[in-house]
């Protein structure tokens, strides 16, 4: 049988090859010209100013457990760019798909140390880490089907939720302050089980990603909710900090009063940038790409960059965490998160369920 990722890519090859836009007839075209000039931007990325260095790891989960709102493209895409950008990132697919895996190119079959591995305990996170061609800066623990057994074999396992933290906690120490990532990105499985909940265990900050469509909020309350829990129970240093709007298509009227509802609602944690909805974008995987080195001159590619470089100046000077164990974390004052036991703060209602307000930094509870 064809393997799926080679028909994808010949017939995209196919389609290239067939585009009259490939025949370079256009090359002098302003907005052509314009491309080329984004392109190279991107391309020459380390040529232009790095993206500011967070004042602590940053450990993020990107997490929703509605499926396909773009939380793997998100991930990766995020990652190469602050990669690129000059920040040491490490891209941990916590999804029995493979798919960021997939696009960063990284080798997932059966057999292939992986994230798996990790959380059975059989390997430390170091071994199962992962070059990327995208950047010398970007490493990827891949995900094996494997992985889609780990929910049920660790249920009977001792401190099952904690297995990733630690195995990030113990990654981090053993390797030298100048390796050290910048930024942990874990891509998480679209549902709520016991691996979406090792990742907000081992994140210190989640990031959702939001499809600008109709039901984007649908099944949001739930994330939140299970958010909060593990807030309370599991990791207090634990809370939402971005929302990326993505699939962003500005020639419908829906999209947009979707993005005025997640802002009005989610207030500054969405991040200004808004990633489109782009063609390139989803054929990237099919390359084992990023859009970033598929086609860094395309407006999917540049809104990530945008979106990477927002999500950094945030970095700059964060609360420590209220935990211990981590490197350079002391014990501190909780920091921002999601109050959705209170009653007091305003609620939108959308596809018949009830979303509460989040609590935003600086905000009175
Ligand atoms: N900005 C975009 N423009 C066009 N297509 C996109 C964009 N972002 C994502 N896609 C495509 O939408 C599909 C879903 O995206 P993605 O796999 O990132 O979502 P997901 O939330 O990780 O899905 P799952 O829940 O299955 O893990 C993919 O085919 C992807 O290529
Ligand atoms: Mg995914």
């Amino acid at each position: 049988m064809t393997d799926p990722g080679e028909r994808l890519r010949s017939s995209l090859a196919a389609d290239q090859a067939s585009s009259p836009s490939s025949a370079g007839m256009a090359d002098f075209d302003s907005p052509i010209a314009m491309e080329a000039m984004r392109a190279t931007r991107v391309l020459h990325a380390a040529d232009q100013e790095p993206f500011p260095a967070p004042n602590r790891i940053r450990v993020i989960t990107i997490a929703n457990q509605k499926g396909g709102v773009g939380k793997t493209t998100s991930t990766v895409n995020l990652g190469v760019a602050l990669a690129l950008y000059g920040l040491r990132t490490l891209v941990i697919d916590l999804d029995p798909q493979g798919n960021a895996s997939t696009a960063l190119g990284v080798e997932h079959t059966v057999g292939t140390p992986s994230v798996y591995d990790a959380l059975a305990g059989d390997s430390s996170l170091g071994e199962v880490v992962h070059p990327t061609t995208a950047s010398p800066k970007l490493l990827c623990v891949p995900a094996t089907i494997d992985l889609a057994g780990a929910e049920i074999e660790l249920v009977s396992v001792v401190a099952r939720e904690h297995r990733l933290r630690r195995a990030i906690e113990a990654y981090v120490h053993e390797l030298p302050p100048e390796e050290r990532p910048h930024y942990v990105l874990i891509d998480c499985p679209p549902s709520l089980g016991l691996l979406t909940l090792n990742a907000l265990v081992a994140g210190d900050e989640v990031l959702i990603p939001i499809q600008c469509e109709y039901y984007a909020l649908e099944g949001l309350g739930q994330l939140l909710n299970n958010i909060d829990l593990v807030r309370q129970h599991l990791n207090p240093g634990i809370s939402v900090r971005t929302i990326l709007l993505t699939m962003y298509d500005g020639r419908t009227k829906l999209a947009d009063q979707v993005a005025d509802e997640v802002r009005n609602h989610f207030g500054d944690l969405v991040l200004p940038a808004v990633i489109p909805r782009n063609v390139r974008v989803s054929e990237a995987p099919g390359y084992g790409q990023s859009v970033l080195t598929y086609d860094p001159g395309s407006r999917g590619s540049t809104s990530y960059v945008e979106a990477a470089r927002q999500l950094a100046e945030r970095g700059v000077d964060l609360p420590p965490l209220e935990r211990t164990g981590m490197v350079g974390v002391t014990a501190a004052p909780p920091v921002a998160g999601l109050s959705l036991g209170d009653t007091a703060a305003p609620s939108i209602s959308h596809a018949g369920e009830s979303v509460s307000s989040p609590r935003v930094s600086g905000e009175r509870s």
